[in-house]
């Protein structure tokens, strides 16, 4: 089979990692389109550390502590740079992007967020959806834009709330969906089978997989 030209991606976190590690899992298939190259935490504990350690993946600790946002961003850009960084996955990171560095970086940031964007954008949101009352809950991948939590999206899966669920064992199914969509979402944009078109992303021969709504081509 011919070789797949592998995307080179930067996964920045500040804590445990679990989506990092469902990406890591991904990016071991030889035809996965993308390479994960970099871990970059701005937490030095962050967890998701030692699980990059362990998978051989370089790995870098910008701090944030006692920094302008654009000096903290500017450091990591470089940094970005410097590795020949084509694509950046923000997994659970929990510092928000300059408009500048986002600019930088149009259609080539992706975010994983726990909720059916747009609705319950920011934080607590597992608790909201049960005060709520919402039947179905989820996550979604998206394009990162300069406003939080906002931007075309590439892919969602649908996930119900029960009547007997609390934050901690909603916030679980979601996260295990988090692990089937962002693998796929990164795969689509990687492989340049997701483009953005206008505010949407429009997937090029996109099948929907079990439980899992990917935007239909055309
Ligand atoms: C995930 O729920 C993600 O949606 C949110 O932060 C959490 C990160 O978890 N943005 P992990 O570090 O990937 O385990």
């Amino acid at each position: 089979m011919a070789e797949v030209a592998r995307k080179k991606v930067a996964v920045l976190i500040s804590g445990r990692g679990s989506n990092l590690q469902a990406l890591i899992d991904a990016a071991a298939s030889p035809t996965y389109p993308a390479e994960i190259a970099l871990v970059l935490s701005n937490i030095a504990e962050a967890g998701g550390l030692d699980i990059a350690r362990g998978a051989g993946i370089a790995t870098l600790t910008v701090s944030h502590k006692g920094k302008a946002r654009e000096a903290f961003d500017a450091e990591i850009d470089a940094a970005l740079r410097d590795r020949g960084i084509d694509l950046i996955c923000l997994a659970g990171f929990m510092r928000l992007l300059t408009p500048g560095f986002v600019t930088a970086w149009t259609d080539r940031i992706l975010n994983v967020h726990p909720s059916l964007l747009p609705a319950f954008k920011g934080l607590r949101v597992h608790e909201r959806v049960i005060a709520d009352g919402v039947r179905f809950t989820g996550c979604t991948v998206h394009v990162v834009r300069p406003e939080m939590d906002a931007g075309p999206i590439v892919a969602q899966a649908a996930v119900p709330v029960l009547d007997d669920d609390t934050p901690e064992t909603l916030a679980a199914r979601v996260l295990a969906a988090e692990h089937r969509v962002y693998p796929l979402a990164l795969a689509l944009t990687a492989s340049g089978r997701a483009q953005v078109v206008g505010d949407r992303v429009v997937v090029e021969g996109a099948v929907a997989a079990q439980g899992m709504l990917v935007n239909p081509a055309g």
